[in-house]
């Protein structure tokens, strides 16, 4: 089963603070009770060295009369206080006790008898006298020249640090749990606060469709969400205008085609109804024209359909432009000489660039094409090749009519065409451009245009060369 991303975030969260307090819990409480033995361990010692030295005589006899720990304290000023002492010959029979022992005896196991006839000194906890552990010191007292003379025992009561450390780990417990409730309510609180936008997000995001695509979701903070938001707003913003250019098209491309349609049929109802042979004649003719016009917009229409689907998989072969270039020019130039414009090349230097012929050879065609049409009887077109920092530089200028500053963001755009009536008369679809634009993009190319309003225009192209190897 998954949870949801809330979920998870509370039980994490709540999952480290447990274990960190736990863990401070236990570091803390470990270090108080190592401080704890530390000095309980360096008093009885302290306590049982000085009784080494007192309780014997230099004889080797020990010295212990009745209520010794007293006499200790007032004479000798070694303070024994709260300390259990207990001394013990060499065969482990008690032969001392503190008064404060009263009834009770501090035990001695075997292992810690063993280990003071071995000479060695334990620490260890018992517990005995009552409810409270004890930790006692087993110091043995040797003496050079007679060996094992007797075992003294201090312990210190461990009350006070039993109650302690009891009282600790009830706090402890309170607290760890009280904070993880706390926490898992803050943690739970925070992470709806946290995930807010999100679910905005998906609201908003369920609530787009096609028909809706001017809807945005809301950013108010430019934190990660905020981004995210922000991206998505991005990317409907550009499925709005792929969808708006694509509705544009199809409402565009159908009006282009509806139109020629439209004339056939009313110059042919006419014809029919009409017995004159020359007037039929003219009526096929210029029927013809039309459907020349339609096929002409179906087949760009069809490449650049062509080309939307084909982006990646074009061919690149190596192309030679300034051959392309001449090619095109020797086809173009008896349609200049019809329309009375003089077509030159200034230079053709050779470029080659990695891409489709047909393509390339397409885009030199319509901005020629353009340039042609677009240029007044009298009037030039001049082409020029060349290469320039890796990049093949193809532009065409003519001394033709000129695009106006208002016209010129949109030449690119599918079916735009300055002015409709005279572009239209003169067969132009305005889809030159477009395919110009997709050719160049696809070829990871450049196209530019400076153009006077009445003075002329120049496009220039620009596209990688080919990387010889
Ligand atoms: N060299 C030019 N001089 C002046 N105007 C131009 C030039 N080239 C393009 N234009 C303007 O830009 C418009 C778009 O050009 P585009 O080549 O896309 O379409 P078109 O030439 O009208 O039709 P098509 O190329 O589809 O036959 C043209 O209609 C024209 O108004
Ligand atoms: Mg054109």
């Amino acid at each position: 089963m998954r949870f949801s991303i809330r979920t998870r975030l509370t039980f994490l969260y709540v999952t480290l603070l447990t274990v960190s307090l736990l863990f401070f819990g236990a570091a803390f409480s470990y270090s108080l009770f190592k401080i704890f033995m530390y000095r309980v361990d360096s008093q009885i010692s302290s306590v049982a060295n000085m009784m080494v030295h007192t309780v014997i005589r230099p004889s080797g006899q020990l010295f212990l009369p009745q209520d010794f720990d007293i006499i200790l304290e007032r004479f000798f000023g070694i303070r024994t206080a709260g300390n259990y002492i207990q001394v013990l010959d060499q065969t482990g029979n008690i032969v001392a006790r503190s008064s404060n022992l009263e009834n009770f005896t501090l035990p001695i196991s075997r292992d810690t008898y063993m280990s003071a006839m071995k000479g060695q000194t334990t620490f260890e906890v018992v517990r005995s006298s009552g409810r409270y552990p004890v930790r006692v010191v087993t110091k043995p007292i040797i003496i050079k020249e007679k060996g094992h003379v007797a075992i003294v025992q201090v312990g210190s009561s461990l009350e006070g640090m039993d109650e302690i450390f009891h009282s600790l780990a009830y706090i402890f417990t309170l607290g760890i749990a009280a904070s993880v409730i706390i926490a898992s309510a803050v943690g739970w609180f925070l992470a709806r606060k946290a995930l807010e936008p999100v679910a905005e997000i998906t609201n908003t995001a369920r609530r787009i469709g096609a028909e809706n695509l001017n809807e945005r979701i809301k950013v108010s903070v430019p934190d990660e969400i905020g981004r995210l938001a922000s991206t998505i707003n991005e990317m409907i913003e550009r499925l709005e205008k792929s969808f708006k250019q694509i509705k544009q098209f199809t409402a565009d491309a159908s009006h282009e085609l509806k139109t020629p349609l439209t004339i056939l049929k009313g110059e042919m109802e006419i014809a029919l109804r009409s017995k004159d042979d020359a007037y039929m004649k003219e009526v096929i003719a210029s029927s013809l024209e039309e459907i020349d016009r339609m096929s002409y917009i179906v087949r760009n229409l069809l490449d650049l359909a062509k080309m939307d689907v084909e982006k990646e998989s074009a061919p690149k072969d190596i192309v030679e432009l300034d051959r392309v270039l001449s090619e095109r020019v020797e086809i173009l130039r008896k349609l200049a000489l019809d329309r009375g414009v003089r077509l030159d090349i200034l230079k053709n230097k050779p470029a080659s660039v990695l891409g489709d012929q047909v393509r390339l050879s397409q885009l030199f065609f319509n901005l020629i094409d353009n340039a042609l049409k677009y240029t007044p009887q009298g009037g030039s077109v001049e082409l020029y090749l060349d290469t320039e920092g890796g990049m093949a530089v193809f532009s065409v200028t003519d001394s033709g009519i000129g695009i106006s500053k208002d016209d010129l963001p949109y030449i690119f755009d599918r079916f735009y065409r300055v002015d409709k009536a005279r572009s239209g008369a003169a067969g132009g679809a305005g889809l030159g451009l477009s395919i110009c634009k997709e050719i160049v993009d696809s070829h990871s190319g450049s196209i530019e245009v400076k153009s006077d309003e009445g003075k002329g225009s120049a496009f220039t192209v620009k596209l990688p060369l080919a990387v010889r190897v």
